[in-house]
């Protein structure tokens, strides 16, 4: 046999190989990157689209890479493994400066390609959109809460004069931009609506992430965050912490408890501005501000602990308002039990000591974490005397029978 006859179609059998590995390996990165985003909950928002097409793009590539990579690795275990009883070394190869500038030249267009459209989404995410309806969202060790604020125009719509309360946070809210916030522990928008929501930790660093949203963003203690996402499909969708935050970082997230019932942070996304006001922000804030005029302590107290301007629903079990979670004492039928906890404390003066000093009546069992609520606005957790009288007036109702 002529020996260049063999080279020669030894070489264009590579070539049909190569083109074909070539094609499998572009292929099998465009199946990757177009399957693999199956397992991703809905893209509910116009950011979840943005940052999922980056994604796939990504991951093309990546997949296309890790595919060749792990091709010539099976290739060459294959075809270069040791034969029986061959001990010599292979033959020594040095450096290939074609080989090496083009090994460095496609990384460095992949990367700047890549860098280009991140930052582009990064941009668009980050940029102040028209008209947005502003969030405040609170973490707290172990619950979310989030501040909606209502204008003076809502308010009178609602049948209530802004000079229904005293209370200073409400009031100084008014000096300041004239509106009144009220709490909810449930972020609430509609479809088409942009959303901007600015982070405020009371205590530790916690992270506020929808992944339906594709957002998430870090609660750094001192210091204010934000982000901004347009919801797209109605629907309803989990908040979750995403930074360890302690024993209850886990219960910092939307849950389903065992009779179907949504508790903890959820995103409720309408489908359109009409129903968000006729369904949550009319009743609501209707509610709230109603419970501003309202005379009775224990209605007032029922509404706050409903509202999460207070974090307690992190933490306790008590079956009036829905609450499960099981790192503090069960609050169900603490009316009952509150005056045997202390010797000499009536029920009354023992709830409000252990929210005023919780360190001091840690319930055997569990461990001292609750905050310590304090009576003053420049304190850490402030709770005002009128809220804390409110919310014991009606835990002492939570009784048996
Ligand atoms: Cu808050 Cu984890």
């Amino acid at each position: 046999m002529n020996p260049s006859n063999t080279n020669r179609s030894g070489s264009s059998v590579n070539i049909v190989w190569i083109v074909v590995g070539g094609f499998a390996i572009i292929l099998g990165g465009v199946l990757l990157s177009t399957l693999t985003p199956l397992l991703l909950p809905t893209e509910g928002s116009a950011e979840a689209q943005q940052v999922d097409a980056l994604f796939r793009f990504m991951l093309a590539i990546g997949g296309a890479i890790f595919l060749l990579v792990n091709g010539v690795l099976a290739y060459s275990i294959i075809r270069f493994r040791a034969r029986a009883n061959d001990y010599s070394d292979g033959p020594p190869i040095q450096g290939n400066t074609t080989l090496e500038f083009v090994w460095t030249l496609i990384p460095a267009i992949i990367v700047t390609v890549v860098t280009i459209y991140a930052y582009s989404v990064w941009v668009n995410i980050r940029s102040v959109k028209e008209n947005e309806q502003l969030v405040n969202v609170t973490g707290q060790r172990f619950a979310w809460s989030f501040t909606y604020n209502i204008t003076e125009s809502e308010l009178s719509a609602l049948g209530l004069s802004p000079e229904v309360t005293t209370d200073e946070r409400v009031t100084s809210r008014f000096a300041e931009g004239g509106s009144v916030p009220f709490n909810y522990p449930q972020l609430h928008t509609w479809v088409g609506q942009p959303v901007h929501v600015e982070l405020q930790t009371q205590d530790v660093n916690h992270a506020f992430w929808i992944p339906g949203m594709r957002i998430k963003q870090d609660l750094l203690a001192g210091r204010v965050t934000d982000i901004r996402f347009t919801p797209i499909e109605p629907g309803v969708y989990r908040i979750v912490c995403a930074e360890l935050c302690g024993s209850g970082h886990g219960d910092m997230a939307g849950r389903v408890d065992e009779l179907g019932n949504l508790t903890g942070a959820w995103l409720v996304v309408h489908p359109d501005e009409e129903t968000f006001l006729r369904e949550f922000y009319s009743p609501e804030a209707g509610t709230t501000v109603a419970t501003l005029v309202e005379e009775d302590p224990v209605v007032i107290g029922r509404q706050l602990l409903i509202s999460g301007t207070y974090p307690c629903a992190g933490c306790h079990v008590l079956d009036d308002l829905s609450w499960s979670s099981v790192i503090g004492p069960n609050l169900n039928n603490i009316g009952n039990r509150a005056a045997t906890r202390v010797a000499g404390l009536s029920a009354e003066e023992y709830i409000h000591n252990s929210i005023r000093h919780p360190a001091d009546y840690v319930v055997g069992g569990y461990s001292n974490l609750m905050p310590q609520f304090n009576p003053e606005p420049d304190q850490p957790n402030y709770m005002p005397e009128e809220h804390l009288d409110a919310i014991v007036a009606y835990l002492l109702t939570q009784q048996e029978g």
